[in-house]
């Protein structure tokens, strides 16, 4: 829970005063009681309660309320020189990239940062798929309804958000791989019939998509409007991590050793998966990019060291959750080897990490 305040404060200092925040409301609705739920550490309904209060109160944002969509400087001018590659994409460094004409520069940046941000979108549709059905197998009163709604809610006007960006930027890019969007309707039934696995694939997708947004906006942002819809994210994203590790950490001590061994196993092949469809430029985005063939391979490669640390470092607070919870051991340990995603765990939930230095 201590990134979500350093997130808020970030998107308060590029959203600047603009930033619209409910009023309370006359009431907050009380909690039920907990005695149909089960067991279960208070700390842990504690949690829930105070997200489901800063998803009330705290700062939440609508996307055609508070993007400044059509504001003077904000437009998203296909020829704007504000569209830069942040340095902390590993493209950015390339020679290819650094040869190109100012006016190259300025449509592959502008398409890179379209393809992230439409990948984004795409896995939210999947967080949203698989998220309903995990809703669906709640017992009545169980307070984690009420806070994962108040996710689902936000969603809503992310990808409302994103798509809108990537309408006005460069609807040209498609995202992620069509083989991908085809499996999304089996990936989202692991909400019902696996929750564990699915609350790992929603880190997965939500630890790099949080880390590339906040490290573009700490290492100077890129264009103003991109800006605010990366700051908007980040505060409302900082809550949606904070309960994903809240609820692993209260679930995991119910789960069979079979279910264990296999979660752990599973874990790095599903967060390198996602790294690379949300990092990495689809074929066809690269193709319309204009990138080629051996810049892909060598950049979006383990033999490029800044690109092994990056894919390291997204890592870190899952390598640190499947720690405690007993699913990175000696017997699981290689897979995160062979994937690329071991390394040091966090020591505590939003370390800075070394790529992003
Ligand atoms: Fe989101
Ligand atoms: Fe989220």
């Amino acid at each position: 829970m201590g990134a979500v305040g350093g997130s808020i404060g970030l998107a308060r200092k590029v959203v600047g005063t603009g930033v619209r925040v409910a009023a309370a409301p006359l009431a907050v609705v009380p909690l039920p009681s907990l005695s149909r739920i089960g067991g279960g550490k208070q700390d842990y309904f504690d949690t829930l309660r105070t997200l489901s209060q800063a998803s009330t109160t705290g700062p939440h944002f609508e996307a055609f309320i508070d993007v400044p969509w059509d504001q003077p400087g904000f437009g998203l001018d296909k020829n704007d020189e504000r569209w830069q590659l942040p340095g902390i994409d590993p493209l950015a460094h390339t020679d290819w990239y650094q040869s190109l004409s100012k006016e190259r520069q300025i449509e592959v940046a502008r398409q890179r940062m379209t393809a992230m941000t439409k990948t984004g979108s795409q896995f939210e549709q999947l967080l949203l798929l698989g998220g309903t059905q995990f809703l669906m197998g709640l017992q009545n009163e169980n307070p984690e309804f009420r806070y994962f709604m108040h996710e689902l809610t936000e969603e809503c006007h992310h990808i409302q958000m994103f798509q809108e960006f990537t309408n006005r930027s460069a609807p040209e890019i498609t995202g992620a791989p069509a083989w991908l969007l085809k499996t999304i309707p089996v990936i989202a039934l692991l909400g019902s019939v696996w929750p564990t696995l699915f609350f790992q694939i929603i880190l997965a997708g939500e630890e790099p998509i949080d880390h590339v947004q906040k490290n573009a906006l700490r290492a100077g942002g890129s264009h103003p409007l991109l800006d605010r819809i990366m700051a908007i994210h980040a505060a409302e994203e900082a809550r949606h991590i904070g309960f994903a590790h809240a609820w692993l950490e209260h679930h995991t001590p119910e789960m069979g050793a079979v279910n264990r061994f296999a979660v752990g196993l599973l874990t790095p092949l599903i967060m390198r998966i996602a790294i690379q469809i949300i990092m990495v430029p689809s074929r066809a985005d690269a193709e319309l990019m204009g990138i080629p063939e051996d810049v892909m391979r060598d950049t979006f490669s383990r033999r490029n060291e800044a690109f092994r640390r990056m894919i390291s470092d997204v890592s870190a607070d899952v390598r640190a959750g499947c720690e405690d919870a007993g699913m990175l051991t000696a017997r699981t340990r290689w897979a995160w080897r062979k994937w690329g995603v071991d390394g040091r765990p966090s020591r505590f939930r939003g370390e800075p990490v070394s790529s992003a230095a």
